[in-house]
């Protein structure tokens, strides 16, 4: 017997203030995104940003359905939208918002285990990380530096 241990790192942003301007920018586009969230059943409202290397920025929110598993997710909503219109394009940056929508949450929320797959499966598609910044309504900021440190032992094509 052995045992494995599996470190992850993430870097933690004071607030959005903490952020390079690029960064900032797309977080922005995130919380306003967040604000036309379409979830009328969970009353959690997410949005989530990504920039294209081609130049192009996306936004996502979820899209919940009166058939609850029907809906999509924030972060799948946009990255499949960037997968579908810009193929060849590589996704460097996905920002991510969430919070209840009759608080402001402070806790950085991070996105569920379906989406890290689908994002998961754009990094080995184009062979390069993407960088990931998740929070609340306000507060911190955590931000990965590739879709690995939040799903370690990940499943991927190599195992097919
Ligand atoms: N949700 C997202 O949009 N992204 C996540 O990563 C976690 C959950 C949505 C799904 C549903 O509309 C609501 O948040 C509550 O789960």
């Amino acid at each position: 017997m052995r045992e494995l241990n599996i470190n992850t790192s993430f870097k933690v942003y004071d607030s959005i203030d903490e952020l390079d301007t690029e960064t900032k920018k797309l977080m922005q586009k995130a919380i306003k995104a967040r604000k036309t969230a379409y979830a009328p059943y969970s009353n959690f409202s997410v949005g989530a940003a990504l920039n294209l290397d081609n130049g192009e920025t996306i936004t996502g929110t979820n899209q919940e359905n009166a058939a609850y598993p029907s809906g999509l997710c924030a972060e799948r909503v946009a990255i499949f939208y960037a997968g579908s219109q810009f193929p060849n394009a590589k996704v460097l940056k996905l920002c991510i918002t969430a919070s209840p929508n009759d608080r402001d949450s402070d806790i950085p929320i991070p996105p569920c285990g379906a989406c890290r797959q689908s994002i998961a499966e754009y990094e080995f598609k184009q062979e390069t990380a993407i960088e990931i910044y998740f929070m609340g309504a306000k507060g911190e900021i955590y931000k990965s530096d590739s879709l690995k440190n939040l799903l370690p032992f990940m499943f991927d094509k190599n195992h097919l």
